[in-house]
């Protein structure tokens, strides 16, 4: 068993700091664990005798069998004893909750906690952080009425802001976006993002991993780790505190020191991260990545039932590097077989606002099977009356022909509940056609740094 399985497969978790009075964090915390994790739950509390029906103990000493892994959410002064308390009962793995440290510059009792983890062998999330998420361990301490809970999927993210996390994590569910492991680090005292990202570089249900940050404790240990894994893996950055007043703004949020912006991208470069330069390409890239092959090269074909839109993707595949070259002969001629004289056998390849699903279906699978072409933006206005819901189908099973493939499909209720199904099947949806080709030309991205790195592996 690897150390940090204590953190995401414990087989008996502590609350301590879990309260009787609902809206406190520790109420919201052992009720979420409560309802996801399966193995024995230790609420800590020497005001309560029972918590949310399970029994309550005065300390961690307390309790006779063993724990695994301690989450901590009393206040802050308090949280030193706590540890203490928990080596003598051999507990190795906590995560803090609480905040009130370096971040508002307590600096003598972040000290206090991270000699603690160097000389007695415990490793510690936090503090100042949402602890983890998955969905057989949930202490996220926003309530599940508030913040929707996404799916099981392959994306893992480690995030030093607890509300960007969750809030992502809100989005990711409503848009049906699958999840593996969510890892907020706050301040982190001991455990930082190089440790979770070798924990996730062998972690099967992983295949890629998304990063917020804002400070990087040993940089060159950091490229040397995401160079490794990149190599495998992908991984999406995102760099918080580019500015001088961003970087104050670090100071005071998790207590840490932020670099020159230009020093991290160079650094992503140069470890083959994909850098997210506005939040929303940290979902975006990081969706498409965990689901889709690779664009092997820069060339794509646009199918859309919108003329506009196919003209939006064709202007952005065109200025981020991408061409869109003609089909070959042999697929035109079957396109003419089955689509309308008004149709586009151009490429974008617009299969106008009359489209059906058997349109889509036969355009898809002839384009998919042109040798000039490597991937696929397929637009779909999802309000046609002639499309029913057997285009989701039909755009799942386009992943047969092993060529990657985005989808945007823009608009409201009826839109997003079909577009969820797509995610489902691990097909990314965005809502504007930039987005759609943006995410494609991050797999021709990715497909390079893995050809980099094959070729310094021939060259060795
Ligand atoms: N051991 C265990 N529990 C204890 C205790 C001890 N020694 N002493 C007291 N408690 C109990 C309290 O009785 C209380 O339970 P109750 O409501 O049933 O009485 C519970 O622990 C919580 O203590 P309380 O003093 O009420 O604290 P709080 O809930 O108001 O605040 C924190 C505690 C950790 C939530 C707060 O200090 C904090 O840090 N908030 C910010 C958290 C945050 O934003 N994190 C970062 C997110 S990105």
């Amino acid at each position: 068993m690897l150390f940090f399985d204590k953190f995401f497969n414990p087989k008996s978790v502590a609350v301590v700091g879990a309260s009787r009075t609902q809206g406190k964090l520790g109420y919201t915390i052992l009720e979420n664990l409560k309802y996801s994790f399966k193995g024995p739950i230790y609420p800590i509390n020497p005001n309560a005798e029972e918590i949310l029906g399970l029994k309550s103990y005065p300390s961690l000493i307390e309790v006779e069998e063993p724990i695994d892994l301690a989450i901590i959410v009393v206040p802050a002064e308090m949280t030193k004893k706590v540890i203490e308390e928990g080596i003598k009962k051999k507990i190795s793995a906590f995560v803090i909750i609480s905040s009130g440290f370096s971040e508002i510059g307590e600096k003598e009792r972040q000290l206090e906690l991270k000699k603690l983890s160097e000389t007695k062998k415990i490793r510690i999330i936090g503090p100042n952080c949402i602890g983890i998420y998955k969905k057989d361990l949930d202490m996220i301490f926003l309530p599940k009425k508030r913040l929707k809970r996404p799916p099981e999927g392959f994306i893992s993210f480690i995030t030093q802001s607890g509300a960007f996390g969750s809030i992502l994590l809100d989005i990711m569910a409503n848009e049906g976006v699958g999840i593996s492991k969510f890892i907020s680090i706050g301040n982190k005292v001991d455990v930082d993002e190089i440790d979770l990202m070798n924990y996730l570089e062998k972690d099967l249900s992983t295949r890629c991993i998304a990063i917020y940050l804002e400070s990087v404790r040993d940089g060159a240990e950091f490229v040397k780790t995401a160079k490794r894994i990149t190599q495998n893996k992908p991984i999406v950055a995102f760099k918080a505190g580019k500015t001088e007043k961003g970087k104050e703004a670090v100071v005071s949020h998790t207590g840490s020191l932020a670099g020159p912006s230009e020093i991290y991208s160079a650094a992503f470069k140069q470890a083959g991260i994909i850098e997210a330069k506005l939040s929303e390409e940290i979902f975006d890239f990081s969706k498409v990545l965990a689901n889709q092959p690779v664009l092997k090269d820069n060339k794509i074909a646009v199918v859309t039932d919108g003329g506009g839109f196919g003209i939006v993707a064709a202007d952005t595949a065109i200025n981020l590097g991408l061409e869109l070259p003609a089909l070959d002969s042999s697929s035109v001629k079957i396109l003419k077989t089955f689509l309308p004289p008004y149709a586009s056998f151009n490429n974008p390849i617009d299969i106008t606002g009359d489209a059906t699903v058997e349109r889509y279906q036969k355009t898809l699978e002839t384009v998919l099977k042109d040798k000039n072409i490597s991937g696929v933006v397929c637009i779909a206005l999802m309000q046609l009356p002639t499309l029913d819901d057997s285009i989701i189908d039909v755009i799942k099973d386009g992943k047969v022909f092993g060529k990657p493939i985005t989808v945007c499909s823009a608009g409201s209720d009826f839109v997003l509940e079909r577009n969820r199904k797509l995610e489902m099947y691990g097909i990314p949806v965005y809502p504007t056609p930039e987005r759609a080709v943006k995410a494609m030309s991050v797999l021709y991205e990715y497909g390079k740094i893995l050809k980099r790195e094959e070729t310094v592996k021939k060259k060795k």
